[in-house]
């Protein structure tokens, strides 16, 4: 945020150290801890220890560099006072023009605070990966939430992200569906909620096929048809595949989510069995057919112990697994696209086959396969042990959870409020429950188990999503009472109390906070951040009165509550969390 005062000293240091002889680029700033003041430091051991005159040893020249540097840089604007310290130069800024610096740069970039311009190759982010004919349900819900705030957070950082979405189209549960479909329903077209009555024939298909013998056999014929390539088999395919991803479409529309590219099972099978050809050839697979699968052994290959192990890649009798598609499709990724990273959100019991996936590649000789990332996720517990599987008819879709939380959120928005008309409440009642449902899954730290459960992830006092929001309500609440318009630039010239310095601390670290949340693949850093800064904003308006300020404190702070807002809004929509305006 402090480019231009940065750049005025590192050109001074540059200066200063060419007319001693010093080489350049060896003094680095930091910021000092907030403590009530900002500064920034910079350790003078590196240049000192680059000093060709050795008379001194190099805490003692450290030092007497930081005491030349501080006479020189006492003039410069923008700063209260400069200290030599143990072989530091501290800087510490004049607090009213930093203060005024920070949150006139909030204002002026609106939206945009907390993010850079997005530049560079683009990072490919796999997410949600659904398998058709199956619904979207509670197990699938912390991946696409999870992917869905890593994109956001990567962009903000100055990424060009492409959302991908790798859909499993094939296989024996499409079959099942397909097949029980034929034989009891033919004919019948979906429901308004195609979610549900997909996931309904499918438990109904799972059941008979567990069940009935005769059903499994014909199943296994109905496969038969399918890989001969049966017109009417593939026809009934593409129909009902388009179903599901409709099916899906509305759980993204609910959630706020889009791709910008579908990846299809059925895309890589071929170009699976044709590489499975290459790795036989390259003499890196192992054929043992017709008894036994195409397997490659890593560990062997590698020289490794326990540690690659032994990848199936064809079965013996030449269908394909799923590692067969997976090597086609990250080269197809790359080669579509060029991507600076490739990052795959799939849960944590998947790390082996990932590993060896990535590892193959890079014996294959793809430079690219260094740059293939699995970002690790752990399982959402739900209280009460519901279960999670589509085999049941106990599964909880997605849709489900979400209309439970909006008729709770509407219960509690409606007792906080009860003078909103119908259509606002609902509105809010939406955006609450999403952001209720959404927080939980982002804020605990990715690799560790989430348990959800209402009563924490609705609590209007914890660290929820409509405490943060909460938090923006009672901000703008603040400038819907003014009868002006809000001024939109302040001096800040009256005694700042800790409440508000603190705040602008805060708000103040948000661009780092993304930084950081996008090199770490952690939305639970913008997540834990969002709820500090509800606090600090909570603190600043139980302490600090806003419209009954006198003097310039009135101005600044209506200033500072703008700012506080727009941050709260960012960090939350970051997280993919919409702010009311009301509640
Ligand atoms: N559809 C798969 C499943 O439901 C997940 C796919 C994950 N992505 C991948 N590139 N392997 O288990």
């Amino acid at each position: 945020m402090f480019d231009d005062i940065k750049q005025q000293l590192s050109d001074l240091i540059d200066a200063f150290c060419l007319s001693r002889g010093l080489p350049t680029g060896k003094v680095e700033f930091r910021n000092i801890p907030f403590s009530g003041e900002w500064g920034i430091a910079a350790p003078l051991f590196p240049l000192a220890a680059a000093d060709p005159d050795k008379s001194l040893p190099v805490a003692k020249k450290a030092q007497a560099l930081a005491e030349a540097l501080q006479s020189q840089a006492s003039g410069l604007p923008g700063f209260s006072r400069v200290e030599a310290v143990r072989g530091y130069l501290n800087l510490y800024f004049e607090p009213h023009s930093y203060v005024g610096r920070v949150v006139g740069t909030v204002l002026e970039q609106g939206v945009r605070f907390g993010s850079q311009p997005q530049l560079g190759k683009p990072v490919m982010v796999e997410y949600s990966n659904p398998n058709t004919h199956k619904p979207l349900h509670v197990g699938h819900l912390r991946n696409v939430i999870l992917g869905g705030s890593v994109c956001n957070i990567l962009e903000a950082s100055g990424k060009r992200v492409i959302r991908a979405n790798y859909i499993g189209d094939i296989g024996l549960h499409v079959i099942k569906w397909m097949c029980n479909y034929e034989a009891y329903h033919a004919g019948e077209q979906p429901s308004a909620d195609i979610m549900r009555w997909m996931a309904d024939l499918y438990a109904e298909s799972d059941r008979r096929f567990s069940d009935d013998p005769d059903f499994e056999a014909q199943v296994r014929a109905y496969f038969g048809k399918w890989d001969s390539g049966d017109e009417h088999v593939h026809a009934l395919w593409e129909q009902t595949r388009h179903w599901s991803m409709q099916g899906f479409q509305q759980v993204y529309d609910l959630l706020g989510e889009h791709f910008d590219r579908i990846y299809f099972e059925s895309d890589v099978e071929e170009s699976g069995k044709v590489m499975v050809e290459k790795l036989l050839k390259l003499g890196i697979a192992e054929d043992g057919r017709p008894e036994n699968p195409v397997i490659i052994d890593l560990d062997k290959l590698l020289g490794t112990k326990e540690e690659y192990r032994v990848v199936v890649i064809l079965r013996s009798d030449g269908t394909s697994l799923y590692a067969t598609k997976e090597l086609p499709l990250a080269i197809m990724k790359f080669e579509e696209y060029d991507l600076e990273q490739s990052i795959y959100v799939i849960d944590v019991r998947q790390s082996l086959h990932m590993k060896q996936m990535s590892k193959v590649l890079e014996v294959m000789g793809y430079p690219w396969a260094a740059r293939m990332h699995h970002l690790a996720y752990e399982i959402v517990n739900l209280p009460g042990n519901v279960t999670m599987s589509s085999r049941d008819g106990t599964v909880v879709l997605l849709d489900d959870l979400i209309r439970e939380a909006t008729q709770r959120a509407f219960e509690v928005v409606q007792e906080k409020n009860p003078s909103l008309d119908a259509d606002s409440m609902r509105d809010i009642a939406r955006k609450v429950a999403l952001g209720a449902i959404k927080y939980p899954m982002i804020s605990r730290e990715n690799t560790k188990i989430v348990t959800f459960d209402w009563d924490t992830a609705l609590d209007f006092n914890g660290q929820s999503a409509p405490y943060i929001q909460y938090a923006v309500v009672r901000a703008n609440s603040i400038l819907r009472r003014l009868s002006e318009p809000a001024p939109r630039k302040a001096d800040f010239t009256h005694d700042l109390l800790p409440a508000e310095l603190n705040l602008i601390e805060k708000i103040s670290q948000l661009p780092d906070v993304v930084q950081k949340a996008a090199a770490e693949f952690k939305p639970s850093l913008v997540a834990t951040y969002a709820f500090e800064l509800a606090q600090s904003f909570n603190d600043f308006y139980t302490q600090c009165p806003v419209l009954s300020a006198v003097g310039s404190a009135r101005a600044a702070r209506l200033v500072l509550v703008q700012a506080a807002k727009i941050s709260l809004e960012n960090a939350l929509s970051l997280l993919g969390i919409q702010s009311p305006q009301v509640m």
